[in-house]
């Protein structure tokens, strides 16, 4: 759906009125494209603290945006990381200050701050003061950066277990996850580089559920984009839209309804070759209040929505179709993470899927090889928003630090990473930062 306000407020009356009167003034996101593959830009590589983490430069170089050697000159840099890793004492983190101050104002539009930091230690109530600081430091940073730009916090045991995080938020692929922590601590030495890096899940088998159409239908294409075979699934009722998604994407359509007592069996039986991503998107809302939502609004949102999800891939890892190196993504919403007037149904189906993405995530990929994360999307522009009231949906849309909706390719390209299985048991808000929730 169109947002005629971002467009207002690009031309010349727009911007007078919105300067004038104090309004959110987004600016189009730099996302990704075939022309457009990397931000524009220098890299820029500073320290905090007295310990750098070892290797991190080298990893920088690997992340397709290389950090830029020398003084900038009048450039200004695409995205800064800061390794605070080392931010061990309180009175350490005046080095925060002292290295993002001079440079935060020369940010490129659409530019990334990425702050490196360490776990809190249980042992170590300084240090994990310290560190902690950083999430609210970085929280607060990226509701004052404007102009497009975001801040994520990632946390790290080394720079190897950050370069997946890296690759992700230093790339136009992120455009619309602000605002947030995300805990990078897996390395496997012996994981190699994929052998296409533009198309990183190549012979990989991946099956989207509710791909007709929205969100589904990005996560097809951008799955199908990096190398994935896709098995596109949709309900009978959106037969017609399936089969141009699945042809479209050069992919299989599975016509099912997720809720069906047999939906693990039917899948199965649909991939007797094996899958290695499994991406839980099919979802419904039926809103009313509590007083006033009977008991067939309650059921099926909370069976499509998160019984299913649960189901399924009990049933997928038992049977051994999700193979060793695998990932499933589930989507749940910032609705769950924050609640929603009107959504006690939506918001405790997605909320539950945030727990089944914890408690599974450690034992699915120590027992099964399976990474198991989750996206929580915000307000994206897809059918299910454009059918809010006008005032509510123009509220969803400003009220986050980007001051835009996101769009389905935000969620799809945060999808695809996390398919990758480079973190585990992360639930990825990608909201821009949105103003309610976490
Ligand atoms: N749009 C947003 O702003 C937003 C925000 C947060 C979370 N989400 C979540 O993202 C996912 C996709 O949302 P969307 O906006 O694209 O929704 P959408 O309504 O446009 O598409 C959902 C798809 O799921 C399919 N589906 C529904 N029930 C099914 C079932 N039983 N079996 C198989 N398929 C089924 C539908 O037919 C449809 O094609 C949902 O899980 C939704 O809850 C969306």
């Amino acid at each position: 759906m169109a947002d005629r306000y971002l467009t207002f407020t690009r031309t010349a009356p727009g911007r007078f009125l919105t300067r004038g009167l104090g309004l959110p003034r987004p600016v189009p996101l730099r996302r990704w494209s075939p022309e457009h593959p990397a931000l524009e830009g220098p890299l820029l590589h500073l320290t905090a603290g007295d310990v750098p983490l070892p290797g991190l430069h080298e990893v920088l170089t690997r992340t397709g945006l290389p950090p830029h050697a020398g003084p900038l000159g009048t450039r200004r840099p695409a995205a800064v990381v800061l390794d605070a890793t080392g931010v061990a004492t309180v009175t350490a983190l005046v080095d925060v200050h002292a290295t993002l101050h001079p440079v935060v104002r020369s940010l490129a539009d659409c530019g990334r701050v990425v702050v490196l930091g360490a776990p809190p230690s249980p042992a170590d109530h300084h240090q994990a003061a310290a560190q902690q600081a950083l999430d609210g430091f970085v929280r607060s940073l990226a509701k004052e950066l404007g102009r497009g730009s975001t801040a994520t916090l990632v946390r790290t045991t080394s720079a190897p277990a950050a370069l997946p995080a890296l690759r992700f938020l230093l790339s136009p692929k992120s455009a619309y996850v602000s605002g947030q922590t995300i805990e990078a601590t897996l390395h496997d030495e012996s994981v190699p580089e994929p052998p296409e890096p533009e198309r990183p899940l190549a012979c990989r088998t991946a099956l989207v559920t509710g791909a007709a159409r929205g969100i589904g239908e990005a996560i097809a294409q951008v799955l199908a984009r990096d190398g994935a075979h896709v098995v596109a699934l949709d309900v009978p009722a959106a037969h017609t839209d399936l089969v141009r998604v699945a042809e479209r994407v050069g992919g299989t359509p599975l016509t099912l309804d997720i809720t069906a007592d047999d939906a693990g069996e039917r899948i199965a039986a649909a991939l007797p070759d094996g899958l290695d991503v499994l991406v839980h998107n099919a979802g419904i809302t039926r809103d009313r209040r509590l007083a006033n939502m009977a008991a067939d609004r309650w059921s099926p949102v909370i069976d499509v929505n998160l019984g299913s999800v649960l189901r399924t891939t009990d049933f997928l890892l038992k049977c051994g179709t999700l193979r060793r190196g695998g990932s499933v993504v589930a989507t749940a919403s910032v609705a769950g993470l924050a609640g929603n007037a009107g959504q006690t149904n939506y918001a405790a189906a997605k909320a539950g899927v945030t727990g089944l993405v914890r408690s599974l995530a450690p034992r699915a990929l120590a027992e099964h090889g399976i990474a198991v994360n989750a996206v929580a999307p915000g307000f994206i522009e897809t059918r299910m928003t454009a059918a809010v009231p006008l005032l509510i949906r123009e509220a969803g849309r400003r009220l986050n630090s980007l001051a835009q909706g996101g769009q389905p390719v935000d969620v799809a390209e945060a999808v695809a990473w996390l398919a990758l299985g480079g973190v585990n048991g992360q639930v990825l808000r990608v909201c821009g930062q949105s103003l309610l929730g976490a």
